[in-house]
């Protein structure tokens, strides 16, 4: 499983590099759809890679980072320091501190894979408990082909194909340390170590059994690599 504590400091520059992470935290931005008056919550706020590019779109939005790390949360403060408008709470998909129908847009980026499968469901009634009636979730992540047991040969090539392509197609962008990271989680998705990418249906499943409607799933170019956007309302 991947030490997000230790990870906290160097996120940033390993993540700016990889053309497929600014262009997904920037088709999120461009979804983000929030009153003046209205909340966002970024939900595996991580450093604020996400919160960051909203605010550029959104200056004077209401932002509260949500992420079980400390030392990530830690920067992700640092980052936005001075910012009355910006805060930072322990929590995680399963638990998300705030009250019920507060939020008007939930963000999350590559975060809720970290979600145990059995888990999924009650992350996505903890999505639409926080929501607003009308409120939004865009959700990023990082997506599988297929489903299957651990020992599927046709999931482990699935895996392996998509964060190799990955990989080389960030050191064909000198983003050679993203091309690292994506090599070393290898083993964990495969061991489903901490790590449990799946299809992208069976998430718009869980939302939709969460009473979440007009969801709509978008692909973050290249397109074979697995990233997608889901976007989905409360009623
Ligand atoms: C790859 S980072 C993504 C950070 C940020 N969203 C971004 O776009 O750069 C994954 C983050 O998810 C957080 N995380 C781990 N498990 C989580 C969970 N169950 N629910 C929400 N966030 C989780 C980690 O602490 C880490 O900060």
């Amino acid at each position: 499983m991947v030490d997000w504590n230790e990870y906290a400091e160097k996120y940033e520059a390993v993540q700016a590099g990889d053309p497929i992470h600014v262009r997904a935290v920037e088709a999120i931005a461009e979804k983000v759809e929030v009153s003046d008056e209205g909340r966002l919550l970024d939900l595996g706020c991580g450093t604020g890679d996400v919160t960051s590019k909203v605010l550029e779109k959104l200056p004077r939005v209401k932002v509260i980072g949500v992420d079980p790390a400390a030392n990530m949360r830690k920067v992700y403060l640092k980052r936005f320091g001075g910012n009355p408008d910006i805060e930072a709470r322990d929590g995680d998909g399963l638990s998300i501190p705030v009250e019920d129908s507060s939020i008007g847009c939930v963000v999350s980026h590559i975060a809720l894979h970290h979600v145990l499968p059995e888990k999924r469901a009650d992350c996505a009634s903890e999505i639409a408990r926080v929501l607003k009636p009308g409120g939004k979730l865009v959700y990023a992540d990082c997506f599988t082909g297929m489903v299957g047991p651990l020992s599927d040969r046709r999931r482990q090539d699935d895996i392996v194909d998509r964060q190799i392509g990955w990989a080389k197609y960030c050191l064909n962008h000198g983003a050679n340390e993203k091309a690292y990271v994506l090599i070393r989680s290898i083993p964990l998705i495969l061991a489903a170590d901490g790590e449990y990418p799946t299809v992208p249906e069976v998430w718009i499943e869980h939302l939709e059994s969460a009473g979440l409607i007009d969801i709509k799933l978008s692909p973050i170019e290249p397109a074979e690599f697995g990233m997608k956007i889901i976007e989905a309302f409360r009623i």
